[in-house]
Formats: structure tokens, C-alpha cells, sequence
């Protein structure tokens, strides 16, 4: 390539790092996962947490179902081999927001503690916040807010976590809101509570 005479724009032998997308957006990137039953609230408490990270100038971005299996996931089932092929490629998609400075807020089933590992170890211990959103299958069951335990119980649809697949809790998650007993503010205040010190960056 020809040599330019300028300075304007001096080429670095690296590309530009976290650290400079962290600067710049005032904040450090953060995966805050969460995982619970289908039902359980993830993607409820994510919405208000997103609105109120917003709110405070904090870019983040929400990253469950309706994103992720419409479109990079589009060809996965719910067999075992699936979900965690689901649950790498979300990981890796987190890793690319989190090295942009951008804290992302995962709501996936992820039902198996060998599937979380696989995530976190793509992620990094360091950056990885596993979040707990306990309700029992009955309270799952209850709200049944898509119709989807009243199908999984008929047999319509095989390998539905909590019915007729596994879903294992956390053993040590790093915050645990247990729905059942919790207001969607009182779950989204404690979510908050706990991340804001760890994004907070100014
Ligand atoms: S995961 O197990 O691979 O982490 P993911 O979070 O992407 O699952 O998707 C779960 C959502 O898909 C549920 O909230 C529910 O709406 C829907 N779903 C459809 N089929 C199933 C199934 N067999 N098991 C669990 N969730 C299902």
C-alpha cells in the first residue's frame, strides 16, 4: 500500500480492547446468566433491569429465546447435544458484546450445571455472574404463561425441561431470587443491587 504522507490515521499494530471500549462507554462488561425453569421470570426481570441500566447511560444488551433460537440458533432442537451447542454459540456471542464494553443479561434455561461450565469457561469466571431465578415447577406450571407445560404434559413437545428433561439449580450461584416469593421490583431491585457496583465504572 502506498504510504501516506498524514498522520491522520496512524495504524496500530492491534486492534483496540476491551479496555478502550470500557473507557469509552464508562462502564465494565459484565454476563450477567441467568437461569431458571421456562416461566421462572428470567426474561421479565431482564427487561426491567435493561430499561433501568438505560436509563443510568449503561449499554447493555438482553439476550434470551426470542433472539437467539429465531436466528443464530434457528437450527438447534432441545435434545442434550443441542442446548449445548445453543448455550456455546450464546457464550461466544456474549464474549464478542463483552470485549465491545457492552454488559449483556442472558435469560436461557441452560438446565444443566455442565452446560453453565461450558459458558462460563467461553466467558471467563471473572466476568461471568450466574444468577439463580428459582420457582418450582409448580409455580412454573401454574403461570404457564405460553401454554407450553399444559402441551409438554399432553406429549406434544419431548425433552421440556422440568417435565420430561432435567433441569439442575445451581449449586453456588452467585445471587439466587426466588420468584415465587418476590415482586418482579423486589427481584429486579436485587438483581440490580448486586450488579451495578460490579458495571459501574465512573
Ligand atoms: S436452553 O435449554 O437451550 O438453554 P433456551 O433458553 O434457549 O433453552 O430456550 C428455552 C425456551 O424455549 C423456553 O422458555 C420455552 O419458551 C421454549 N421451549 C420450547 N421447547 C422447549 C423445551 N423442550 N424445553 C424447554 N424450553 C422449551
Amino acid at each position: 500500500m502506498k504510504k501516506s504522507k498524514g498522520n491522520l490515521f496512524p495504524i496500530f499494530d492491534d486492534i483496540l480492547q476491551r479496555e478502550d471500549k470500557e473507557v469509552l462507554l464508562q462502564q465494565n462488561a459484565k454476563v450477567i446468566w441467568m437461569t431458571g425453569l421456562s416461566g421462572s421470570g428470567k426474561t421479565t426481570i431482564a427487561k426491567g433491569v435493561e430499561r433501568y441500566l438505560h436509563s443510568k447511560g449503561i449499554l447493555n444488551q438482553l439476550l434470551d429465546g426470542d433472539n437467539i433460537r429465531v436466528g443464530i440458533s434457528n437450527n438447534l432442537t432441545f435434545s442434550s447435544e443441542d442446548r449445548a451447542e445453543n448455550i456455546r454459540r450464546i457464550a461466544e456471542v456474549s464474549k464478542l458484546f463483552m470485549n465491545c464494553g457492552i454488559v449483556t443479561l442472558n435469560c436461557f434455561v441452560s438446565p444443566t450445571i455442565a452446560i453453565r461450565k461450558i459458558a462460563e469457561e467461553i466467558i471467563g469466571s471473572e466476568n461471568f455472574i450466574e444468577v439463580y431465578i428459582n420457582a418450582s415447577i409448580e409455580t412454573c406450571e401454574d403461570r404457564d404463561i405460553k401454554g407450553l407445560y399444559k402441551k409438554a404434559r399432553a406429549g406434544e413437545i419431548k425433552d421440556f425441561t422440568g417435565i420430561s428433561a432435567p433441569f439442575e439449580a445451581p449449586e453456588n450461584p452467585e445471587l439466587e431470587i426466588n420468584t415465587s416469593e418476590l415482586s418482579i421490583d423486589d427481584s429486579v431491585q436485587k438483581v440490580l443491587d448486586y450488579i451495578l457496583p460490579k458495571i459501574k465504572n465512573k
